[in-house]
């Protein structure tokens, strides 16, 4: 089967990526000239692990190609993934705009018959109106349109690898043919069967993954309500940790012994300063004005994102009572992704905290090992380190904003010496408190005693 994938964002880079590893004959088209140019150099424009080796060594066999006009995308075509994105709106609900572009695109330049499949996430019933454009703007030709949801669970930083082995994949269809076709493209997935990339050959045993079928509309839903599930379990632990700080318990202790059950899990259970990324704020967000729309007073969904824009306050609240003054403070910042493993700042947690900081008259010396490129164009006045032992020096509090592993391993008596002041904000809790303070560290973390 011939595949294509429209968009060549983060996601459409994984599935391109990950199909043409697995066997598929992979076109990936971008509409973004200069993208789609540095593509066919070879310069993969995002940071996730092990992406770069799996598209060099499927061009190396001549099984991706890139183009950036959606005529030679579509062709030649059995199968067209959508993979362009769905930004927020300013009311939150998502932008449809260029999915509609697409569909406009595939329309006029099919002949035949043709899978549309949507893998951006998008609101329910974005699958009639898809189907709906795909005949209006189709019906000069003979072409056939056969569409089909099937949104990703891929992480950020692990996403070849949740590619690969998943859990689960979803295909929602109105017929079930389409559900066929898709199994056959997943099949080498579904059946283990391809020289894995990430482990080589050694990959972890692991339960086969479900193929699910069902109709277009819960399949969006699906999408949507994970999602936004997982975000309800963020805000939940972090709504514990500020009960463990007020009345003297440990948030780790807690969600352990929580995610013991097996009906609650120990994943997502981690407090800190809360979620970012381009998924779950503007996810949660669509997602609860879709239930608006829908008559549906989704007010679960509110309070998490609440509590999530709370912890911003809650942190810098602590930072503020250790330091009194901020205004002419060297305050150092150790992580600006979302998370580790990627060099992905879209809504992250620590943009937000380094532009009150700035705007509160402090000076903010920072390092991340991969997403500084992308924070300079933002924050210009930010001092950009080569590393951690740079920014900490001369510094008056070092706030630690995401978990990378490497941070763990610093020479953390190294780091109490270069610093004015050794007063470190763990906006993660990725160090150890007892460590810390036998360090000589004034030591703060989220929602465990200090
Ligand atoms: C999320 C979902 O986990 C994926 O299943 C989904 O496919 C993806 O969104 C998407 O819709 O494309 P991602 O945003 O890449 O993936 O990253 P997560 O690992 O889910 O983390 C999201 C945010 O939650 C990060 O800021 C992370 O630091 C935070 N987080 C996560 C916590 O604060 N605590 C936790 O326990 C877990």
């Amino acid at each position: 089967m011939r595949i294509s994938i429209i968009g060549c964002g983060y996601v459409g880079l994984v599935t391109g990526g990950c199909l043409a590893a697995v066997g598929h004959r992979v076109t990936c088209m971008d509409s973004d000239g200069e993208r789609v140019r540095g593509l066919m150099g070879g310069h993969i424009p995002i940071y996730e692990p092990h992406l770069d080796e799996l598209v060099a060594a499927a061009r190396g066999e001549g099984r991706i190609e890139f183009v950036g006009d959606i005529r030679l995308a579509v062709e030649n075509a059995d199968a067209i993934f959508i993979c362009v994105g769905t930004p927020p709106l300013e009311n939150g609900e998502a932008d449809l705009s260029a999915i509609e572009m697409v569909a406009r695109g595939i329309a006029t330049q099919s002949r035949g018959s043709k899978l549309v499949i949507e893998k951006s996430t998008v609101p329910v019933r974005t699958g009639e109106q898809l189907r709906r454009a795909l005949q209006v703007y189709g019906r000069a030709s003979d072409a056939r349109f056969q569409v089909v949801s099937n949104p990703e669970f891929l992480r950020e930083g692990s996403s070849v690898c949740d590619f690969l082995h998943p859990d689960r994949i979803v295909v929602g269809v109105d017929e079930p043919p389409a559900a066929e076709k898709m199994r056959e493209i997943y099949r080498p997935i579904l059946e283990r069967n391809f020289n894995c990339p990430v482990h080589r050959g050694a990959c972890p045993p692991s339960d086969a993954p479900h193929f699910v079928v069902t109709s277009i509309n819960s399949s969006e839903l699906i999408k949507h309500a994970s999602n936004s599930f997982l975000a309800l379990k963020i805000s939940y632990a972090n709504q514990l940790a500020d009960l463990c700080e007020r009345l003297g318990g440990d948030i780790e202790e807690v969600t352990r012994a929580m995610g013991m059950d097996p009906r609650i899990g120990p994943q997502f259970l981690r407090a800190g300063i809360g979620f970012g990324g381009f998924c779950f704020p503007k996810d949660i967000q669509a997602f609860y004005r879709l239930a608006e729309r829908a008559g549906v007073d989704f007010m679960l969904l509110k309070e998490a994102e609440r509590i999530n824009k709370e912890r911003i306050d809650h942190f810098l609240e602590k930072a503020k009572r250790a330091l009194w003054v901020l205004k002419g403070k060297q305050v150092a910042v150790l992580g600006l992704a979302f998370k580790p493993h990627t060099d992905d700042t879209r809504f992250a947690p620590a943009l937000e905290i380094i532009r009150r900081l700035l705007a509160e008259g402090a000076s903010v010396h920072a390092y991340d090992p991969q997403a500084m490129r992308k924070t300079q164009a933002l924050y210009p006045a930010v001092h950009y380190c080569l590393d951690a032992y740079e920014s900490a020096t001369g510094a008056d509090a070092l706030l630690l904003l995401t978990e990378w592993p490497e941070f763990v391993e610093l020479d953390w008596k190294r780091i109490h010496g270069l610093m004015v002041r050794p007063l470190l904000l763990d906006g993660r809790n990725l160090l150890v408190p007892a460590k810390m303070r036998e360090l000589g560290f004034e030591y703060h973390s989220v929602g465990r005693p200090d």
